[in-house]
């Protein structure tokens, strides 16, 4: 399936929702939360974008890195390039039922399976949609990572006991959804949680745990305190506050102060492989990427998001290779140049 099949597909699915633009950037979007943009405004998602305009590469085409080599070790896996699928789920609310929840789940936890990553799954008011999140990880073989509402410890951790069941290689908190309305509205408990909030939770499982949602120093910080294995600096794609800082922004004063200490993803606004290499400068060991993959799930099914994949895992070698990198180690701050 050509991309242009697979965007004019998306395109008639997502009708009054999403305009399925070129360059995915918040600007047009009909629709905010629920929806496809951001929250409020749209500002934060924006924002997102422009932080990663913001900065430039240098371009290297002198120097003896021949062979680009992605591989990344990520909690135990091994992954062909550091780009993971991020959860996006509610196709009840989000996407006015156009989509089943179990065929989005499917379409991208085997999409990236297919291609050799990981697919994290998530969480919503209705249980349906963190089960159908799991059934997708079972079926593939425990090959994905679930991402559960910040919810009391209780039901975290009981939740956290399913995904050990589907065999899954870690597991998730969106720590950002504490204030999420559609939770509120349901009458469904979610809340900020503390240092030893997160312990207690670590505690109870062997599972490695990731913290997805984290924008400032003192949050990271927190995170290793608490004695997660990764976070992941995210501000929700822009859809947790209106307002706040592009994720590109605040990596790299985040990297600074937990880097080794805990693995550090990043997501907001990644859109081709040059995305990739930037957030990989700033900081970040691997990125997720949201709404493209939930558009090429729209348009072209596990296909469309196994091909997506790969052809942001070329832009990123062919970056690579134009920046004088050889493998991910070699790609550092002093590849970039700030607009
Ligand atoms: C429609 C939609 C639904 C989402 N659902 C979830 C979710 O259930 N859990 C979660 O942790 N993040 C969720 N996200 C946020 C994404 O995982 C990710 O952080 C964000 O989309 C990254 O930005 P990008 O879309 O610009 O790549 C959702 C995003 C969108 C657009």
């Amino acid at each position: 399936m050509s991309p242009d099949n697979v965007y004019s597909k998306a395109r008639e699915v997502l009708q009054g929702i999403c305009q399925v633009c070129p360059i995915c950037d918040g600007r047009r979007c009909p629709t905010g939360v629920p929806g496809m943009g951001g929250i409020g405004t749209g500002e934060a998602f924006r924002r997102n974008i422009e932080a990663l305009k913001g900065w430039k590469v240098n371009l290297r085409v002198l120097h003896d890195k021949k062979e680009q080599d992605t591989c990344l070790k990520f909690l135990g896996c091994t992954l062909p390039f550091p780009i993971l699928a991020a959860p996006v789920t509610g196709t009840k609310v989000n996407f006015r039922g156009r989509m089943k929840e179990t065929d989005l789940a499917r379409a991208m936890v085997q999409g990236a399976k297919l291609a050799g990553t990981l697919a994290m799954t998530g969480d919503a008011p209705d249980p349906e949609v963190f089960q159908a999140g799991l059934a997708a990880i079972r079926q593939a073989g425990g090959w994905g990572i679930p991402v559960i509402k910040p919810r009391s410890n209780k039901e975290i951790i009981a939740l956290i006991r399913q995904a050990e069941e589907a065999g899954a290689p870690a597991v998730g908190i969106d720590v950002d959804a504490a204030g999420f309305l559609n939770m509120v509205r349901a009458g469904q408990l979610v809340e900020p949680k503390s240092v030893e909030d997160i312990r207690e939770i670590v505690g109870a499982t062997s599972l490695p745990v990731i913290l997805k949602g984290i924008m400032t120093v003192a949050d990271a910080e927190a995170a290793v305190e608490g004695g997660a294995a990764a976070i992941v600096v995210s501000n929700h794609g822009g859809r947790a506050l209106d307002h706040t800082p592009g994720t590109a922004e605040v990596l790299p004063e985040i990297a600074d102060k937990v880097k080794g200490k805990i693995a550090l993803l990043a997501d907001g606004g990644v859109r081709t492989g040059v995305d990739v290499l930037k957030m990989l400068a700033l900081g970040a060991e691997a990125v997720l990427v949201g709404r493209p993959l939930f558009i090429a799930a729209c348009g072209g099914g596990a296909e469309g998001v196994h091909q997506k994949l790969l052809d942001m895992a070329f832009e990123l070698q062919a970056a690579m290779r134009l920046t004088g990198c050889g493998s991910l180690q070699d790609i550092s701050f002093s590849i970039l140049k700030h607009a």
